[in-house]
């Protein structure tokens, strides 16, 4: 016989004028192997059909299934049950728009803040459809690609002090992702653009570097290295007309992006 888990589960339906913001508890036995997405979906199932959540791949890759869990943003389809204690508080990520219950709308967020960021490589080149792939050094496209793993789960700016006080701060994620082009050769932009892009208290500025959000991410990404990277290299750039321009080179080190 397994434990007696006790769910205590935020509930709201913010377009039902009658709904009103309450915690609801359910109890469940304990299977070996339970993860939250198992309880959410026996608790449905078996108790209240009405329970919004969200999940698509139950592999922590589609990113959709973050909440809070006893305080902390995680993905409930990689949280044992086992590694909790016996009485488990969900609630929805704050942040982004409730749209039910635990589940909360991150692809607006997340598009908005990619348009935000102009998340995509910006290149002179002339798009030759008849062109082989470029080629890569294999070091430096694992670096990228280690970059490029966010899955977009939000659950870092969830945890972000800056992010739940500021509607406008683009949060690690953002700062991440400006990273991996920053490093990839294919991006014509200058530190320059990127300074434009993140150099102020929206961007790097804004963060508070309490590290809530390295601390959180599913993915392991290395929030920390590259906030410390980014938030250097724009503060060379913000001091460039004061700077010698080989000191300024020196001290941004990186790759293709000194102009
Ligand atoms: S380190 Fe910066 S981005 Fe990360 S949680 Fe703290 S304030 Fe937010
Ligand atoms: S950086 Fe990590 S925590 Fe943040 S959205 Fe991406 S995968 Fe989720
Ligand atoms: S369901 Fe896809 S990450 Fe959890």
């Amino acid at each position: 016989m397994g434990r007696k888990l006790t769910f205590e589960i935020f509930r709201y339906q913010p377009l039902d004028p009658h709904s009103t913001p309450h915690m609801q508890t359910f109890t469940l036995e304990e299977h070996p192997s339970m993860t939250l997405f198992i309880a959410l979906n026996m608790i449905r199932e078996k108790q209240d059909p009405t329970l919004q959540f969200d999940f698509c791949c139950r592999a922590g890759i589609c990113g959709s299934c973050g909440m809070v869990i006893n305080g902390r943003p995680g993905l409930a389809c990689h949280t044992q049950t086992s590694d909790l204690p016996e009485y488990i508080s969900l609630h929805p990520l704050p942040v982004f728009k409730l749209l039910g219950d635990l589940s909360v709308d991150t692809g607006t967020w997340f598009r908005n803040v990619g348009k935000r960021i102009e998340s995509w490589i910006h290149t002179n080149k002339e798009f030759d459809p008849k062109a082989q792939e470029e080629r890569m050094d294999n070091e430096l496209a694992t670096k990228i690609f280690e970059l490029d793993r966010c899955i977009e789960c939000g659950c870092c700016v969830a945890a972000c002090g800056t992010a739940r006080m500021r509607e406008d701060f683009m949060g690690a994620t953002a700062i991440n992702r400006m990273a991996r082009f920053y490093i990839d050769p294919r991006d014509n932009r200058t530190p320059a653009d990127f300074y434009e892009l993140i150099g102020d208290d929206r961007g790097v500025f804004g963060c508070m570097g309490l590290l809530a959000c390295d601390n959180v991410c599913p993915k392991k990404l290395p929030l920390h290295d590259q906030l410390g990277i980014m938030r250097r290299m724009v503060s060379i750039e913000s001091v460039r007309g004061i700077l010698p321009e080989f000191l300024r080179k020196k001290l941004q080190g990186c790759s293709s992006h000194t102009s």
